[in-house]
């Protein structure tokens, strides 16, 4: 039996993600949204497409407006996406508040339906909407993942690949800490065949590479104007996805529940984690220098301001 796949929110992330899967023959996928018609019409648009692609993953979108989320039951995996983007006027607590609200309705209704599943977040602000599911999910650590760190490690990747013209295939780039701009990406660890990037890109260069990366999400949304980026996003997601369920064992950064691990406690923070089955089946944990761990810190506290006004 194929595996099953529910991705909550059909915007353009969430319905880049469901097509990602489908069409890579992933999994079966159930696209939803509190939006009639919309989820149902663009996964009967997907399937349209199985026979050209040659896919047998089969699509199935629903309107969950209702309440009613039975589609979804007994999914292996469940990537939420769904959240409202910030509006002129709205304050980032505002967003933290509204988004909480929507993440609080989806996760007590789909976890009821999939007890087993591992649920990936993909709404912002990520790290605390990962907390935010991890408390009222009542699942285990290692089946609550916040995507974030493929995302801002592929596009630190996608400047190192600019800046020498190397392939990407080249670039391995490591991102720690929370999705906000104090992230911290990691420039001793990131390599180039091999090599790491303080050796092959001058100074001011790599530092300019860290501020592209730290401010990647808004670059997208300053040229876009209507709304943020999608195709990078949902790349990261089913990359999360695959790994989990291939059983991989990929080495990845994705936000985690940390307990004491990088000396942060009770907190969701960008790590890097190994993806199976089980989902996080381990933390890994690497030396920091000390002004790369005060970054590290800065961040968590972010993070962590943030938590403290959901109280969670
Ligand atoms: C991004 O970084 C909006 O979090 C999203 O593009």
């Amino acid at each position: 039996m194929r595996k099953k796949v529910t991705v909550v929110g059909g915007g353009f992330v969430g319905s880049t993600t469901a097509q990602r899967i489908h069409d890579a023959g992933l999994a079966d996928v159930v696209l939803t949204d509190i939006i009639e018609g919309v989820p149902a019409g663009k996964a009967l648009d997907m399937a349209e497409s199985a026979p050209i692609l040659g896919t047998d993953a089969h699509a199935v979108g629903i309107s969950t407006a209702s309440g009613d989320y039975r589609e979804t039951a007994n999914s292996d995996i469940i990537v939420i996406t769904a959240g409202f983007p910030r509006k002129p006027g709205m304050s980032r607590d505002d967003l933290l508040r509204a988004n909480y609200d929507v993440i609080k309705g989806v996760v007590d209704a789909v976890v009821k339906l999939s007890p087993g599943a591992i649920l990936i977040m993909v709404t912002n602000p990520l790290d605390a909407m990962a907390q935010a599911a991890f408390k009222l999910s009542g699942f285990s650590k290692n089946r609550v993942i916040g995507m974030a760190g493929v995302l801002d490690s592929a596009r630190m990747s996608a400047f190192v690949a600019m800046e020498l013209g190397v392939s990407v295939d080249n670039v391995h780039s490591f991102v720690l800490g929370g999705h906000g701009d104090d992230m911290v990406p990691l420039v001793r660890y990131s390599t180039v065949a091999g090599i790491p990037l303080p050796e092959l890109i001058a100074k001011d260069k790599l530092a300019a590479i860290v501020t592209r990366t730290r401010k990647g999400g808004a670059e997208i949304v300053n040229l876009l104007k209507t709304g943020s980026a999608y195709y990078a996003p949902s790349a990261a997601a089913v990359e999360m996805v695959a790994a989990i369920l291939k059983d991989k064992k990929k080495i990845l950064p994705c936000a985690a529940y940390l307990e004491g691990e990088y000396g942060i406690s009770g907190l969701f923070v960008g790590v890097p984690v190994k993806l199976g089955a089980r989902g996080i089946e381990q933390i890994i944990e690497v030396k920091l220098q000390p002004e790369e761990k005060a970054a590290l810190d800065k961040s968590a506290a972010s993070v962590r301001e943030l938590v403290n006004i959901l109280g969670l």
